[in-house]
């Protein structure tokens, strides 16, 4: 069976005292009829977990590297990741595949280093402005899909997160009949890959997803949660996002 999941991912933000949200969370969703994880800065993964380890809410990591182990300063690798208690890691957000030229090749080798150590990867794709207003968006977005995401993967083992760069953090979203138009290529493209597993996929929406338009989106089909950034920050945002998909 297909699981929702309402993850948050808050980028270069939060301090030690910024966890307090977690205890809210845990308070107001104890039986919240659907995944919650939040993806804090590195630094916070290991209180994260201890802070939460007896309440629904689970947490992840925002990168992972492909090796176990090495010479690369400044990485963390999925076991390491593994080993602090994260359950989740986002790999191939827009940000890193802009900012570090992360390939789909990159992204395929991290999402497939996690799902060896245990972590459900959180694949993202999406594509620009220009290849949205070009007509591209559909061909952009299977292709990454096809060469993103780990061969052999299952719903226990992928969540696949479909965000528009042009609308992160932004306030603009996409339509719901294009979000739907997207949700629905991505899960023929899940089955065609994985066969029956490919609709068990986790496959979530994330772009200036707030309170108010989260009810919306979640009524689309396909769209099994979001990922969110800035109102996944404190419980007053977050709250009501995990409401609405616990609802849907
Ligand atoms: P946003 O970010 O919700 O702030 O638009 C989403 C994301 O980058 O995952």
């Amino acid at each position: 069976m297909r699981r929702k999941l309402a993850a948050g991912n808050w980028k270069m933000n939060g301090k030690l005292a910024s966890l307090e949200m977690l205890d809210s969370l845990s308070q107001s969703f104890g039986d919240a009829g659907c995944d919650i994880a939040i993806c804090p800065p590195a630094h916070l993964i290991l209180p994260a977990v201890e802070r939460c380890a007896s309440g629904a809410v689970r947490i992840g990591a925002q990168d992972c590297h492909t090796a176990e182990k090495g010479a690369f300063t400044g990485d963390i690798s999925a076991v390491m990741l593994r080993e602090a208690g994260a359950d989740y890691v986002i790999v191939g957000h827009s940000e890193r595949r802009a900012a570090y030229t992360e390939t789909d090749a990159d992204v395929m080798h991290k999402a497939a280093a996690a799902q060896t150590a245990n972590l459900i990867p959180i694949v993202c794709l999406g594509e620009s402005l220009a290849e949205r207003e070009a007509g591209q968006a559909l061909p952009v977005i299977r292709s990454q899909l096809k060469h993103s995401v780990p061969a052999g993967s299952t719903g226990a083992t992928l969540v696949v997160a479909y965000e528009p760069i042009w609308a992160i953090g932004t306030g603009k979203i996409p339509t719901m009949a294009q979000i739907a138009e997207v949700h629905a290529a991505l899960r023929q493209d899940l089955k065609t890959a994985f066969g029956a597993a490919g609709q068990d996929i986790t496959l979530l929406y994330g772009g200036s997803v707030k309170a108010g338009n989260a009810a919306d989106i979640f009524a689309i089909s396909d769209v099994d949660g979001a990922l969110v950034g800035g109102a996944s920050l404190t419980a007053e945002d977050f709250s009501p996002i995990v409401a609405a998909l616990s609802a849907a």
